[in-house]
Parts: structure tokens; sequence; C-alpha cells
């Protein structure tokens, strides 16, 4: 897979990809990840990316003009599955897309600042408008690393054991049942029983038993 980010703010985004498992997924090569700072493809001398709105109102607005050049330019080397535009007025990200998202190829994440893109942007280039939740980010930058980390960990070979990604919550609709290591007893609270008796039929029912209590008690609208 390949992401390209278009943004105004990459150093906002450079650590995410510089540590633990995303930075392991680069350097398997299973996914690439490029930053494209958006002032590369202004000809103005300030690299004046946003300007007034038409019509009044406070806030700047960001151009078409460089936004469009970039995405051309990218759209010009290979094809992509989706443009996607990072706003809070955008489908909430949930698990359901980011295992769709996973799928494909090559994508083009846009992060918006500001008071958001010139509405032509989204006319004439965006496929699919992703938020990360119902509250707003200072720009699109924190919510891209959210959309980056929760797709790529899915990738085959990307997670060191292969099943764990299939056991995280919300893979199956429900929360993850709750998980213990040693010691067996930690100041008199003891891990259940069932989790040491080597019964591996007997932990994966009381783990699905757990799984639906804990998605009852915590997310009921997960189970409606
Ligand atoms: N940009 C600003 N707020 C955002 C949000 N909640 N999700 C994605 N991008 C954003």
């Amino acid at each position: 897979m390949r992401i390209d980010i278009i943004t105004v703010l990459p150093e906002l985004l450079k650590s995410p990809f510089e540590a633990s498992i995303l930075k392991r997924a680069i350097d398997k090569g299973l996914v690439e990840v490029h930053l494209h700072n958006l002032r590369d493809y202004t000809d103005n001398s300030y690299n004046q990316v946003d300007d007034y709105q038409f019509g009044g109102g406070a806030g700047m607005v960001m151009m078409i003009e460089p936004i469009d050049k970039c995405i051309s330019e990218l759209k010009s080397q290979r094809n992509y599955d989706e443009v996607i535009y990072m706003t809070p007025d955008g489908s909430t990200l949930n698990q359901r897309m980011a295992n769709s998202l996973s799928l494909l190829e090559n994508i083009i994440v846009l992060c918006g600042h500001y008071k958001g893109v010139d509405q032509r942007v989204r006319d004439m280039f965006i496929t699919k408008e992703i938020s990360i939740g119902d509250y707003v980010l200072s720009g699109g930058e924190l919510g891209a690393a959210v959309l980056c980390d929760t797709v790529i960990r899915l990738l085959p070979g990307v997670l060191n054991d292969e099943t764990s990604a299939l056991t995280d919550s919300f893979q199956d609709g429900l929360l993850a049942p709750p998980v213990y290591t040693r010691p067996a007893e930690y100041k008199g609270v003891k891990v259940p029983e069932i989790l040491l008796s080597g019964n591996f039929g007997k932990i994966e029912e009381w783990r699905e038993e757990k799984a639906l209590e804990q998605t009852q008690k915590l997310r009921p609208d997960l189970l409606q």
C-alpha cells in the first residue's frame, strides 16, 4: 500500500512514522508513506496556501490551486483508489472503514486547516471525507496520523502475531475481553482461574462471554 499525505505541516506528521509498528511496517516495505508539503506547490513568493473567504467572514480558506497541482502531479504518476479529505464534516472513522481502506493500493490523504478547503476541491477531487470524531482539531494532520495507524496495522505482515489484529476490540463488533499476565496473584487480586486451567476450549468460551458482557456494560450501542 502507498499513502500520500498532503499537508501544510509535514513536521507534525513525521514522528508517528518514525517509531514502533508504523516504522517497522515502512522498513519492511509493507507500506510507503510520503509527505507532501503543500507550500512546495505554490507559485507566489510568500508560499501562501490560504486566502480570505469570498463573501466575508472570519477564517482563511485553503486555495484550490496548490492542492490541484499536488494531486494532479501524484495522479500523473499512478492511479489512486481514494482521495480522502480529513474534516470534522466527514463520516466518522470506525473499524469497518479501516478494514476496507486497508485493502486499497494507493490513497491520497489531504489535511485541512483554517476554515477548511475551497469547496471546489471537495467537489472536484475528493472521493471520501473522514472525521476521527465529533470534535474540532486545529488541522487534519492528527486525524491523518490516526487513520494511517489504524489502517497500516491491518496490513498483512505488519503485526508480529498474525491473529492479534483479529482479536482487537471492534474487529468482531465487540469490545475485547480482559487480559492478564504474570503474576497470577497481585496484592491478593487473582487472575480468573479459567485462564490458568489450560483448557483452551473453555478459555475461548470464557473470552466470548466476557467480550459480550464488557460490550453490554460499556458500549451497549454496539449491540443494537
Ligand atoms: N480536522 C479538524 N477536525 C477534524 C476531525 N475531527 N477529524 C478529522 N479531521 C479534522
